[in-house]
């Protein structure tokens, strides 16, 4: 069954159910974001990385239930893609690459060059997202590898 979804930015209000999602992707071996106290986030942790300076957060909701989410991150002009995960039940259905495609936007919108991320070897879902999105490979490692979106400027694209 595919749901009707709506990306958007969280914010602070967000806290709670950003708390919840992260508690379930930490059970996730896949998943690269931070890993998380054994009892989740408090109200102001969850609410501090929502609303940080040099990160957005955004999340895919259906029926105000946040089911997917992604991060990116930013210093000295160097952007990364991390924490992307969808929650068990509703994979497949287009919410990873809805994610992926509202990073890039963000990314365009903030004039970053690339966004680079990294990912484990042995997972295929999100290496074949990743190459569906345009990401080609930076550098292997045993275990990770690295990959770049070279990003077209807003005029270049238009
Ligand atoms: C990776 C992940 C985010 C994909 O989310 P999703 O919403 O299921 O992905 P989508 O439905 O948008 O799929 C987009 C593309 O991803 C790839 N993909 C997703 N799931 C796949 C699977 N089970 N097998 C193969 N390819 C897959 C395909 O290329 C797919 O395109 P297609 O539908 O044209 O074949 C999700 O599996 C997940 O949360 N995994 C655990 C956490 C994780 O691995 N995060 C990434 C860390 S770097």
């Amino acid at each position: 069954m595919s749901h009707l979804i709506e990306i958007r930015r969280l914010s602070d209000t967000d806290a709670n159910v950003y708390s919840v999602l992260r508690k379930e992707a930490n059970t996730d071996k896949n998943y690269r974001g931070n890993r998380d106290p054994e009892n989740g986030l408090t109200q102001n942790e969850a609410q501090r990385l929502v609303v940080s300076t040099n990160t957005i957060v955004i999340g895919a909701f259906t029926n105000d239930k946040l089911v997917g989410m992604v991060s990116l991150g930013w210093m000295d002009k160097k952007f990364t893609l991390f924490g992307l995960f969808v929650s068990e039940k509703y994979r497949r259905e287009g919410i990873g690459e809805m994610l992926t495609s509202a990073i890039i936007k963000q990314s365009t919108d903030l004039n970053a060059k690339t966004i680079k991320l990294e990912v484990i070897r042995s997972n295929k879902e999100a290496i074949s997202l990743y190459e569906k999105m345009g990401f080609s490979y930076l550098r292997r490692n045993c275990s990770s590898l690295k990959l770049v979106l070279v990003l077209k400027s807003p005029s270049a694209a238009a």
